[in-house]
């Protein structure tokens, strides 16, 4: 790790922004200015200027009960209605929202008009099936348009949607479902992924499937679009078809206004336990931030640009800056249903050259891996209109940085490197285009009206050229209210550690450079990053002791050049299974029974049958001795283990 840091802190390559960018950018030096003199006014500013309130607020920031704040909490506003009908009574109607692609080429445009009415519908389907403000909707659906008009249509009438990743498991979504209670559940019978359906609706059937656990089921209803057109079992009277009831209910639904802090969305995350936690974020103070950061930091110019994030809509990132943003900025956005290499690997480049993005967000995992195919194939096209990159979700190594501004942004494209979480709601931390002289490799500095720092352990700044934990000082307007049914476990794990400061725990290692500027240096708990999803040690820890030939296991995050970091597991088997089938074939197995439990993402890249695990006199794994393994180092201080010898046998294990 030490050497990594040292070689990032080496990084004296600067870009300034061009003047030409700088002169029509949107955000300018005086919004730190405006907000350095006065924070809660800046964003009550931002909140008027950038959304409609059906009854303006008069509070700005309640922080009377911490950790539970409220922004604007007299206002009234409707998301949907900022998100769509206000554009289209501004004239704006005929302006493309998305501009749909699917994996096997069909594609459609969208307009806000349409978007509204289609909305409007669903909104008035929702009301039949009895959903009202606060009821809880899961969407488990594939990246179609339908899955935004359902985020929105939930949005439209105060209830609160669960978005769950097509990518998770039959379990994963039933325990995200009885989590929040959910009354309905938006799916697809299968979407495209990779040149196959992959099925959707099985995974739906299987999370209701009465399991004879005397468990009461909470949803009512089933909804379910068509898109991969694959077989798929009916529960009458339980299940509907999109497109039976959505064009046949009514366009008119007139959006009601809600509180300010009426619950938008919950989104499931892994923290340091087995249990994913339900983040809950709420409406105006979401919005606001969310529209704030998205024209600001990609200098969106909503009557000339195309914008396109690959995050998937199950992330923090496809809410905000999928879902959320774009449509209550205005903009007309790309939305991508498959894979970067399907059918082949220049996909995505084909699809900026098709529709002339101009912004691109993405992931650092996925440009090292643009990397390792080589510049011939996006040079190929034509990714001429490209004028502002982004990257999210680890961090960006400068060689993947340059890359990017090179190979993909012809040598001349700001990069905004943006640091944030699924509990932030919204960028915090990031360069902002037209101001900044970018670092590759640094995320760099808070927003205007952010205030973080970087501490050591007794709460104190580390000063400049040291390293500590992230915190974010003061509150913010998209900040998470809490974890849903758990207001313990969200004063615990976020505000506790620095409960005297009254700061934000991240979870994150920083450093500050000479200039002050902030160097994302992963976690510090046991979360890992995968391919910038986020996973907990623990979740795929109880996957695994949940097969039949598992005694215990460990899992650590190792760095991997492609993915940022991959699971290895380590498992000790047991006697009596061992006796029974012998360990023949059974790292593999073990790695698709965690794909199946979880899901794809978690599958571990390596499974170490061993017969020991490190372990401190208390009993705690040590993590850290594995990871060393798991990367081929020479194994670090193993004097505080209860038995010293225990690695020198993991290691020949593993070899
Ligand atoms: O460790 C940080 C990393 O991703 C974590 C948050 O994960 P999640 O809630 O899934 O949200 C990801 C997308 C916002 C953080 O605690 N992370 C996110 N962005 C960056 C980052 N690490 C370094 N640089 C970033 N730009």
């Amino acid at each position: 790790m030490s050497s990594q840091i040292d070689h990032l802190l080496n990084e004296t390559r600067r870009f300034a922004p061009s003047e030409e960018f700088a002169a029509s950018a949107v955000a300018t030096a005086e919004l730190y200015e405006q907000a350095e003199a006065d924070r809660e006014g800046f964003w009550a500013e931002q909140s008027r200027t950038l959304l409609h309130w059906e009854k303006p607020f008069t509070e700005v920031l309640d922080w009377s009960t911490p950790p539970f704040a409220k922004w604007f909490a007299d206002g009234e506003l409707n998301v949907a209605y900022n998100c769509l009908d206000r554009h289209v009574e501004a004239g704006n109607g005929d302006r493309v929202a998305l501009l749909w692609e699917g994996e096997p080429g069909d594609s459609r445009r969208v307009t806000y008009a349409e978007l509204t009415e289609e909305v409007k519908r669903l909104a008035n389907v929702l009301t039949g099936l009895g959903i009202e403000a606060g009821d809880r909707v899961a969407v488990y659906l594939p990246m179609i348009p339908e899955a935004i008009a359902s985020m929105l249509a939930v949005a439209r009438i105060g209830a609160i949607h669960s978005v769950v990743f097509g990518g998770f498991s039959a379990d994963s979504l039933r325990s995200r479902i009885d989590d929040a209670g959910a009354k309905l559940v938006i799916t697809a019978d299968g979407g495209y992924r990779k040149g196959k359906v992959s099925p959707l609706k099985p995974a739906v059937d299987q999370a209701l499937a009465d399991r004879g656990d005397g468990e009461q089921l909470t949803v009512e209803h089933v909804l379910v679009v068509r898109r991969g057109e694959n077989e798929v079992a009916w529960t009458e009277g339980r299940d509907l078809w999109w497109h039976d009831v959505v064009p046949a209910a009514s366009a008119e639904h007139t959006a009601q206004a809600f509180p300010a802090e009426n619950p938008l969305f919950i989104l499931y995350t892994s923290g340091t336990t087995g249990k994913p936690k339900g983040i809950l974020h709420t409406s105006g103070g979401y919005l606001t931030q969310a529209a704030f950061t998205h024209r600001n930091v990609f200098d969106l110019h909503p009557e000339s640009d195309v914008y396109w994030c690959t995050a998937d809509i199950g992330w923090i990132t496809g809410h905000t800056y999928v879902a959320y943003a774009p449509l209550a900025n205005g903009a007309t956005q790309v939305l991508y249903e498959g894979t970067p290499e399907f059918p082949q690997p220049g996909r995505w480049w084909e699809v900026i050259e098709k529709y002339g993005v101009t912004i691109f967000y993405t992931a650092p995992t996925a440009i090292r891996g643009f990397m390792k195919q080589g510049r011939q194939i996006p040079q190929r096209r034509d990714l001429s209109s490209l004028r502002v990159l982004g990257s999210v979700g680890e961090p960006i190594n400068p060689e993947a940085w340059i890359w990017y501004r090179e190979i993909i942004g012809a040598g001349r494209t700001p990069i905004v490197d943006t640091w944030w979480q699924t509990e932030t709601g919204a960028i915090m931390v990031s360069a902002l285009p037209g101001v900044t002289e970018t670092k590759p490799g640094s995320a760099q500095v808070a927003l205007p009206g952010i205030s973080l720092d970087v501490v050591d352990e007794k709460a104190r700044h580390v000063g400049h050229g040291n390293g500590g934990l992230l915190v974010v000082t003061e509150p913010w307007p998209s900040m998470l209210r809490g974890i849903w049914g758990d207001p313990e476990r969200y004063r615990e794990t976020y505000w506790d550690r620095f409960a005297d400061q009254g700061h934000y725990f991240a979870g994150d290692g920083a450093r500050l450079d000479e200039d002050g500027d902030i160097w994302l240096l992963g976690r510090v708990d046991d979360v890992m990053n995968i391919s910038g999803h986020r996973l907990s040690t623990a979740e795929i820890e109880s996957a695994l002791v949940a097969h039949e030939a598992t005694a215990e296991a460990a899992v650590v995050g190792a760095s991997d050049e492609t993915t940022g970091q991959a699971v290895v597991a380590f498992v000790i088997l047991k006697e009596s299974y061992l006796k029974l089938h012998g360990p023949d074939g059974l790292a593999q197995q073990l790695r698709a029974w965690v794909s199946e439990q979880i899901g794809p993402i978690a599958r571990p890249r390596d499974v170490y049958i061993v017969g020991e695990l490190p372990k401190t006199r208390s009993g705690k794994i040590m993590r850290r001795l594995l990871r060393d393994v798991a990367e081929g180092r020479e194994v670090g201080d193993t004097t505080t283990l209860a038995d010293t010898a225990v690695m020198s046998v993991i290691s020949a294990q593993v070899r």
